[in-house]
């Protein structure tokens, strides 16, 4: 059974070994606009691609104001700053996501809070999340909630839409907004993917992308943080070029600022990604189309976008039965040069979460037991 999957997978590539699991489309414009930073000798933190590519973002995202950093995980910590969490605040997110997630918020100084995954979409559980600050705090007359327990304020909660798929974003703002929680979207996986025809990464107070080079577009490293906060952009921008205050020739910074910022080379290839984004999410909407029959044949459960979202599809899921099928399958994929992978390791289990504080995490040791990730890319 599993050698009809890989030849499947294999055959959608060409027979192109090895298969990755995602990676970059370069056929636009690229190599031009590198060549245009070369030419002008622009190829550092300032040039007229970076604002262009923030432009772009706004444009497609749909949101106020973009600032570009050098990666996502800065973009995230500084959206984290910028909105105000503190040292020693606490911060909720999910169980189940990219290590750099729980890094970013450790980087600001406050303390992770891992909740449980919704099934439905594989992000964050509304209803877990909802059961964790009733039981688990108490508004102070600060208007904030803190935790019974650690006495700690929760500051901020970082949901994240995972493998692209949207998650149930607009109930998790409405929860938080009832503790006065400020929502910062983690979609680094999710550009190009839509929750009720609003864009991910756009319901909170900030969103964050990013464009390392296995996600749907690229900049080489990269990141965005998105917002309709003037204010909160407006200091993010400020902290991530050295706390420098504008000004024709003279040097002062009035904090301790950051080194951020997206150079112009990276956000030069951002562009000419740009131009060919609905490209690629039709290539790959209709690649996870093709996946989905395959799948329904075999009587393997695909993972399809759920109810009221239009996903990108970054990353293309199985659900095997149990985690001894789940590893005999990547296993034998593996082997025949298919890079299938499994979703991460629960980051309460990494060594330097193993002691923050997590709500009931049933579905995402579920998911992480039997979850598989299959070759993605666009078919350049
Ligand atoms: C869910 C998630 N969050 C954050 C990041 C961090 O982005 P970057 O690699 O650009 O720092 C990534 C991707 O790598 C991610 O997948």
């Amino acid at each position: 059974m599993y050698k009809n999957i890989t030849d499947f997978i294999k055959e959608i590539y060409s027979n192109r070994l090895p298969v990755p699991l995602h990676e970059p489309c370069f056929k636009g414009n690229e190599k031009k606009y590198l060549q245009e930073c070369i030419d002008s000798t622009f190829v550092s933190y300032v040039g007229p691609f970076v604002s262009r590519f923030e432009q772009m973002i706004c444009d497609y995202t749909g949101s106020k104001f973009a600032v570009a950093m050098a990666n996502g995980t800065l973009a995230l910590h500084l959206a984290l700053v910028a909105s105000g969490v503190r040292r020693d605040d606490e911060v909720l997110t999910q169980a189940m996501t990219f290590v750099a997630t729980a890094n970013a918020i450790s980087q600001a100084g406050a303390q992770n809070i891992f909740l449980d995954s919704d099934l439905e979409t594989l992000g964050m559980s509304p209803e877990k999340l909802s059961a964790f600050l009733k039981e688990e705090t108490i508004i102070k007359k600060d208007g904030y909630a803190y935790n019974k327990k650690t006495g700690r304020r929760i500051s901020a909660c970082v949901p994240v839409h995972i493998f692209g798929h949207p998650l149930k974003i607009a109930d998790i703002v409405k929860i938080c907004s009832e503790y006065n929680i400020k929502v910062i979207e983690d979609a680094a996986e999710s550009l190009g993917s839509w929750y009720r025809n609003k864009h991910t990464g756009t319901f909170g107070a900030a969103g964050i992308l990013s464009f390392n080079g296995n996600k749907t577009i690229t900049t080489g490293g990269g990141g965005m943080l998105v917002t309709d906060d003037a204010d909160l952009a407006m200091r993010a921008k400020h902290l991530s070029t050295t706390a420098k205050i504008p000004h024709a020739w003279e040097f002062r910074h009035d904090e301790i600022g950051y080194n951020y910022r997206m150079p112009n080379v990276n956000a030069a290839i951002g562009c000419a990604q740009m131009e060919n984004l609905e490209i690629f999410i039709t290539q790959k909407r209709a690649l996870a189309d093709k996946y989905a029959e395959f799948f329904a044949k075999d009587g393997i459960e695909f993972f399809k976008e759920p109810e009221d979202c239009r996903s990108n599809y970054w990353l293309n899921t199985i659900i095997l039965n149990n985690r001894a099928e789940r590893d005999s399958f990547l296993e034998y994929a593996n082997d025949q040069q298919v890079m299938a992978r499994p979703g991460w390791c629960l980051m309460p289990n990494l060594p330097m979460y193993k002691n923050n504080e997590c709500g009931n995490l049933s579905n995402a040791e579920t998911l992480e037991s039997k979850l598989v990730n299959i070759p993605s890319s666009v078919i350049c």
